[in-house]
């Protein structure tokens, strides 16, 4: 249900850097001037900045760059029945807020959003950096209608779609790393970690969790990212707009769980994984389970598993493990 919030964003953005009537917001809307004039203050304070004249009206002049749930929903193109979104300013982790809200009834599809994390998780228990730094920290949660065998594949299909929006995006074509690894010239600027509560041989639920470097300048990193890191600013050499790539981001991730559930994605994996695997015939040392395997990168078998050929000629797969490129010699 669009709340009068909603109403004015769609106006104002429809009408973006032309002037929009308070008169015929107040018409539109069924509420009097001043109502009008409070909520453009109320969006004043989110961070929005409009020109106002007493004759012409409104006109939107800047977004703001933090998350902003009216300005994300009102640019949103996908939207599955009874879709929610939660944006919070701070939180442990997205992932482990959207398994509270699971936990407490909340209906999924639903998305959590945060500006900063403060214990935000990263996989192999590793944390993931997440300051309020313009980053992106999103986890949308999921009644999965799908086999848990198959779980293994939607974290490479989420980032094969992933991959496919941000080149659109940004005009630059990213490359996804087995597992869940979204990078730009060989840094990484995203992740992905999938978490699922399994009942016997069904999945209960299912969160799907992305960190993307968004905005964070150059230079903003701690030491031990500062040369493996990169945000999507300093690909494009610009700031992007938040709130259209978190709207497009999630408008992809929702119709991408819809493909998967409905076992459409099987059609075109192959091509987009070929797009996009920057793993492909590549030497490569595998760790897995505290143990070193290293071969040449074969390609996936149908359940998301890696296929490493070994210097026997030997292939075997792998599910899970930490990828690293061994150098040219
Ligand atoms: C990885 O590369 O290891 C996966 C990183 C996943 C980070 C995201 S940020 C949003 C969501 N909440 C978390 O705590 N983790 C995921």
């Amino acid at each position: 249900m669009p709340t009068s919030e909603h109403l004015i964003l769609r106006e104002l953005l429809a009408h973006e850097s032309n002037w929009v009537s308070g008169a015929a917001l107040a018409v539109k809307l069924g509420v009097s001037r001043v109502a009008v004039w409070q909520h453009m203050e109320k969006l004043r304070a989110a961070g929005f900045t409009f020109e106002a004249q007493r004759a012409r009206g409104y006109r939107l002049v800047a977004r703001p760059s933090a998350p902003h749930a009216v300005l994300i929903e009102t640019q949103l193109k996908v939207h599955p029945r009874g879709f929610s979104l939660l944006v919070l300013d701070e939180v442990d982790s997205t992932n482990d807020e959207a398994a509270r809200q699971l936990a407490a009834g909340r209906a999924a599809p639903f998305a959590v959003i945060a500006r900063r994390q403060t214990r935000g998780r990263g996989r192999l228990g590793r944390a993931w950096h997440s300051e309020a730094n313009g980053n992106l920290y999103v986890s949308v949660a999921f009644h999965p209608r799908v086999a848990p065998e198959r779980m293994g594949a939607f974290t490479l299909w989420m980032g094969l779609n992933l991959c496919e929006l941000l080149a659109n995006f940004t005009s630059i074509a990213p490359g996804l790393k087995w597992p869940n690894d979204l990078l730009f010239d060989g840094r990484k600027a995203g992740g992905m970690l999938t978490e699922a509560r399994v009942d016997a041989d069904q999945i209960r639920d299912l969160v799907f969790g992305l960190g993307l470097n968004v905005n964070s300048p150059a230079g903003g990193w701690p030491d031990d990212l500062a040369r493996r890191a990169i945000s999507l600013a300093e690909v494009t050499g610009a700031p992007l707009d938040f709130n259209r790539l978190a709207a497009a981001l999630l408008g992809r991730i929702l119709l991408a769980h819809e493909n998967f559930a409905d076992g459409d994605y099987t059609k075109t994996f192959a091509d987009l994984w070929h797009r996009y695997d920057v793993l492909r015939g590549k030497p490569i040392t595998l760790l897995e389970g505290g143990r070193r395997h290293h071969g040449t990168v074969a390609g996936l078998d149908d359940e998301g598993a890696l296929l490493l050929r070994d210097t026997q000629g030997r292939t075997q797969r792998y599910r899970a493990g930490e990828v690293t490129l061994e150098k040219a010699s």
